[in-house]
């Protein structure tokens, strides 16, 4: 059968097939469930909420659990390019960050930021008008949020902006110093026009 709500196929009599889905369907409503690492490195924390951070030195049961949601977030978005390859997060030249929130044991929602070279800078009028005008040539990399997800049940109640403003912070970067890697998914573009007054685009 079909689940009417997560869309899973899985066979009703197989045991296994049963136990797959009860597990796919509670990601698919609640966020993945994942108990409290003892060495996550967390930004931020506020009562039952905390922000870790996966990079580099990160070990390998991070990486991997930080893969795993940003496949789930990639399932359940437009976006056209997968949010990160392993491989990067085991870069030496730390070129991909990865940011992931948490209520308690469930994870429902993360950033990636990467450097960025390339960046065109631009008012949000302007990029209204695809217009990129002003490139930036200062020799210098940007940090740029490559993608961001939250779960269904828990947006529209600021925890997008939370993610990037904490990160933000954390890596010590203006609003206007960050970037936003192109393309856009429509609430991702009203997400950034929100954070920042400029948008620094990278392609
Ligand atoms: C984009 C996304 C992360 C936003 O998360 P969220 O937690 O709902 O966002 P927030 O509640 O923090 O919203 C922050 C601001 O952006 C605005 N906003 C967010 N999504 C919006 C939408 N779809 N339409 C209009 N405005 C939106 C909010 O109104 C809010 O404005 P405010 O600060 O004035 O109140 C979420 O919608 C998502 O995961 N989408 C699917 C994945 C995706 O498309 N990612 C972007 C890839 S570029
Ligand atoms: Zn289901």
């Amino acid at each position: 059968m079909i689940c009417p709500i997560c869309g899973m196929a899985y066979i009703k009599e197989s045991n296994s097939d049963r136990k797959v889905h009860t597990k796919y369907h509670d990601t698919f409503e609640n966020g993945y469930k994942s108990k409290r690492y003892k060495r996550e490195q967390i930004i931020w924390e506020e009562g039952q909420h905390r922000i870790s951070l996966i990079n580099n030195r990160s070990n390998y049961n991070e990486i991997e659990r930080a893969s795993k949601v940003a496949i789930m977030g990639y399932d359940d978005s437009e976006f056209m390019s997968r949010p990160f390859d392993n491989n990067e997060l085991f870069n030496p030249e730390r070129t991909v960050i990865v940011f992931l929130l948490h209520e308690e044991d469930r994870i429902f929602g993360t950033l990636v930021i990467e450097k960025a070279k390339l960046v065109f800078k631009m008012s949000w009028e302007e990029y209204d008008l695809v217009k990129p005008t002003r490139e930036i040539k200062d020799g210098r990399f940007y940090w740029s949020g490559r993608f961001i997800w939250v779960h269904k049940k828990y947006r529209g109640k600021g925890f997008g902006k939370l993610l990037i403003i904490k990160a933000l912070e954390y890596m010590k970067l203006q609003p206007d110093q960050f970037a936003y890697s192109s393309p856009f998914t429509d609430s991702g573009v009203a997400l950034a026009r929100k954070i920042s007054p400029m948008v620094l685009k990278t392609d």
